[in-house]
């Protein structure tokens, strides 16, 4: 068996964690590859509104095995609370929920050095989530981070000294008043400690291959977005993960060809949270009239986010860098009452159009627009696609001509019943 990979195209935010739950009941195993709690996924059904920041989409349908891979960053204070918030709704995790020794520890200092960052850069801010995601990374990647298996041994004096460290940095180097956040939540963090150590703390890339060999299916469920990819995002304006195809081979220990399907996920149109550039943005009523029809508020921050037209170059990006082999449209219905809809189909660059992502992109890349009629129908009550207006069905077409691949699931409301399969 091959691992199929469910990841955002855009600047996150698709609707991944919905899909992920209407598509885990054909799945054995879900699984988390790369981020931190700086993702927020929603999940919508009976009445349940539910947004996990660190667990797998996954747990809301029985029998599943749900794994966090070495790729993840894990926020004690953070998973405790979603544990907490998910046994009060009657969703048990101990038996189904396994993680990797190799899942580095955001540590309560690296939460304030994300802030004490941000804070230094003033203007030039990331507009980070404030998870310690960047902080976390940087150690991982300097080879100084902590580990969830580091916990089964000698834990106390190598938290010591990592946070001594990460002291010395936010007194010296931020002059960064640091002592009460700390002694607010250490307490808590350590808490989060033990509740973690009650789960089933493994060598996920062995469990998850076995799992493959005996022919269990797996969907590995991204977080973020393609566009803030480390390598390959809007940097500097980007998470500290990859958030591609290939972080789940890394993210996960599974080699290349161990990958199968790759479900790529966008909305009808776009949106960003957090600084950096956004060519289709819209300043206007328009931009407006889209986050209030989508209500594009963060699941994270609860920050507003920037709306905009589909983009298309970046989107054609996207596929390229991972492989899409089928497409996910969501929110179709956000544009429900919109005349006309725009699709960004280039780049104007000092008169030149350009139609691949710039190395840069600056405030003069102009967008260059496809007009096409809205479909002006409500869509959210839509059961298949025999009802879809003929607008929408053309919107789709356009879609999947310019990227050369099929659209095979249109999302028509944040309810896990308002999917429809396309044909
Ligand atoms: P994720 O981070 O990719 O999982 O996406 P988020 O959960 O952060 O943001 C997606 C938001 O859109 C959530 O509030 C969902 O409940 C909502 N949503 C998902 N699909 C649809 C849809 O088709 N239509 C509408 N109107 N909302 C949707
Ligand atoms: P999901 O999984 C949208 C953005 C932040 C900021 C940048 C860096 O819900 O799609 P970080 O905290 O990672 O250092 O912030 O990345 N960002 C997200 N935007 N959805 C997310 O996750 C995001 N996770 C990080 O807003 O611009
Ligand atoms: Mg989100």
């Amino acid at each position: 068996m091959k691992a199929d990979v469910l990841l955002g195209l855009q600047w996150g935010d698709e609707g991944k964690g919905k899909i992920v739950d209407v598509l885990t009941p054909k799945y054995d195993v879900i699984t988390r590859f790369q981020g931190g709690p700086n993702a927020g996924h929603t999940l919508e059904f009976n009445n349940i509104k539910q947004v996990l920041h660190t667990i797998p989409s996954g747990i809301f349908r029985e029998n599943k095995i749900n794994i966090i891979g070495n790729g993840v960053v894990i926020d004690p204070i953070v998973f405790k609370k979603e544990i907490e918030a998910l046994k009060k709704i009657g969703v048990e995790l101990s038996q189904n929920l396994y993680i990797s020794k190799k899942a580095h520890l955001i540590l309560p200092t690296h939460r304030i050095l994300d802030a004490a960052s941000e804070q230094q850069k003033g203007e030039t801010k990331i507009g980070s989530t404030l998870k310690g995601i960047g902080p976390t990374y940087k150690d991982k990647i300097g080879r100084e981070g902590l580990r969830v298996g580091d916990l089964l041994h000698n834990f106390g004096t190598k938290y010591q000294e990592r946070v001594e460290n990460h002291k010395n940095l936010l007194s010296e180097f931020y002059h960064f008043d640091y002592k009460q956040i700390l002694s607010e939540c250490e307490q808590d963090w350590f808490e989060g400690i033990e509740v973690l150590k009650s789960f089933q703390i493994v060598d996920t890339e062995h469990f998850i291959n076995d799992l493959l060999k005996k022919n269990k299916s797996v969907l590995a469920e991204g977080a973020q977005g393609t566009l803030l990819d480390i390598d390959f995002g809007s940097y500097p304006f980007v998470t500290s993960s990859n958030t591609i195809c290939a972080g789940a081979c890394t993210g996960l220990g599974l080699a290349p060809q161990k990958i199968g399907k790759v479900l790529g996920i966008f909305k009808a149109y776009c949106t960003r949270v957090g600084m950096g550039p956004f060519p289709t943005e819209l300043h206007d009523e328009t931009g407006k009239k889209l986050r209030d029809a989508g209500n594009e508020y963060g699941s994270t921050t609860g920050r507003p986010r920037r709306c905009g037209w589909l983009d298309l170059v970046a989107l054609k990006y996207s596929v390229m860098l991972n492989g899409v082999t089928e497409l996910i449209m969501m929110k179709a219905d956000v544009l429900d009452s919109f005349e006309t809809i725009k699709v960004c189909v280039g780049y104007e660059i000092g008169g030149e159009v350009i139609e691949h992502f710039p190395f840069e992109l600056t405030d003069d890349v102009k967008p260059v627009y496809v007009e096409l009629p809205g479909w002006e129908t409500d869509l959210t009550k839509i059961k298949s696609q025999d009802d879809f207006p003929e607008e929408l069905n053309k919107y789709i077409s356009f879609i999947e001509d310019e990227m050369g691949i099929p659209v095979s699931i249109a999302s028509v409301g944040p309810n896990r019943e308002q999917t429809i399969f396309l044909e």
